[in-house]
């Protein structure tokens, strides 16, 4: 990879991206420029990359559905090769409740940000999409040829639209080479305990839930459910761990750079493989960390789908790319920024 060369990463600052300009900045030679406003994100996490890596990263601090503000940006940045388009709302309840929010924020700024790659010949372009565009699914583990099934929520609507604008961009313009990485259910913090995720508002998310609960900032946490189809009763998802994402997306560039794509739009999903249901997850929790969570369990939650996996035979052979986190390491991680950020405050 040659220096000088930059990545444009949108949502820098927020929990996948932070982990991944890590990433970039400690195994390539690619620059880092970021655009974030710090909606849902901390500005104190480029410090933090900093006493990580070493190097500072630029950032912007815009709107992306500020398209005037954003070409500025563009304008100013020479050496763009690529982008990464984190940049978006990501809570499924959060989404029922406001679903003009996720409307207007996701779909604007995709586009946004995808006309500016057009227009300042930017080739390569990576976009955060999610394992909840397959809706409800019976056959498990879910592969990428897997059609779409019905959006459960407003969020995984976006992602389904986000993808298929991407489709027809491609298609219109060859130049433009995409990939669509569909992440499950990305937990843990990085290694070092610096960074991690910071929920601004009450978490929905179950790992920040149940670390809230452990070091009691929330009293008492609710199961959703356990009456579901599954082994223990409550959901399954495939948890990953922030950093094996994050590494994936180094990947997804060398293959677009190294023009190994077969089509100028890919999608591979981003899993361990492994199906974890809510309990196991909160047993993992209790293991590592030596703590009995407080929990109920209550109603099922609008929006959710019963269980969840992936399928990684495609992401493993074409990306060469791997999990190395377990189950523990990524309650462990998620366990040691908790009391970082505890620590903090
Ligand atoms: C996981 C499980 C809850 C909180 C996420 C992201 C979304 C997307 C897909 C991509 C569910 C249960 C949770 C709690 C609980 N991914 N739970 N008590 O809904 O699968 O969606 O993955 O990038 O962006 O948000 O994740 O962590 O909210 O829930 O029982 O207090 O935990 O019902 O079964 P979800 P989640």
């Amino acid at each position: 990879m040659e220096a000088g060369k930059k990545i444009l990463i949108t949502g820098g600052a927020g929990y996948i991206g932070s982990h991944t300009i890590i990433e970039i900045l400690e195994n390539t030679n690619y620059d880092v420029t970021s655009i974030d406003n710090f909606s849902n994100s901390s500005s104190k996490t480029f410090e933090r990359i900093k006493q990580i890596t070493g190097k500072e990263v630029i950032n912007y601090n815009c709107d992306l559905c500020n398209k005037v503000e954003l070409e500025k940006i563009f304008e100013n940045e020479n050496n763009i090769i690529g982008v990464i388009h984190f940049a978006a709302f990501k809570l499924v309840p959060e989404s029922v409740e406001h679903p003009n929010k996720y409307y207007h924020n996701n779909i604007n700024s995709l586009l946004n940000v995808l006309e500016c790659c057009l227009k300042f010949d930017i080739p390569d372009f990576i976009f955060s999409s999610s394992c909840s565009v397959y809706g409800n699914i019976s056959e498990l583990p879910v592969k990428e040829t897997t059609p779409f099934g019905k959006a459960e929520s407003p969020y995984a609507y976006t992602k389904q639209v986000g993808e298929e604008i991407l489709k027809d961009y491609a298609k219109a313009n060859p130049q433009l080479h995409v990939i669509a990485l569909r992440y499950f259910n990305p937990v843990g913090a990085h290694i070092s305990g610096l960074i991690g995720e910071i929920p601004l508002n009450k978490p929905s998310n179950l790992v920040p839930v149940i670390t809230q609960t452990a070091i009691g900032k929330i009293k008492q946490m609710t199961v959703y459910g356990n009456e579901y189809k599954t082994r223990d009763g409550t959901c399954i998802r495939d948890y990953i761990h922030v950093t094996d994402v994050a590494i994936a997306h180094i990947k997804a560039l060398s293959y677009l750079t190294d023009n190994k794509n077969k089509s100028n739009f890919s999608i591979f999903n981003l899993g361990t493989g492994t199906g974890v249901s809510v309990l196991e997850a909160i047993t993992s929790f209790e293991k590592i960390a030596g703590i009995k969570l407080n929990y109920k369990i209550g109603k099922m939650r609008a929006g959710d789908v019963e269980a969840i996996y992936s399928e990684t035979t495609l992401s493993k052979n074409e990306l060469d790319w791997d999990t190395r986190f377990s189950l523990d390491k990524m309650m462990e991680t998620a366990w040691t920024w908790e009391l970082n950020l505890n620590k903090e405050n």
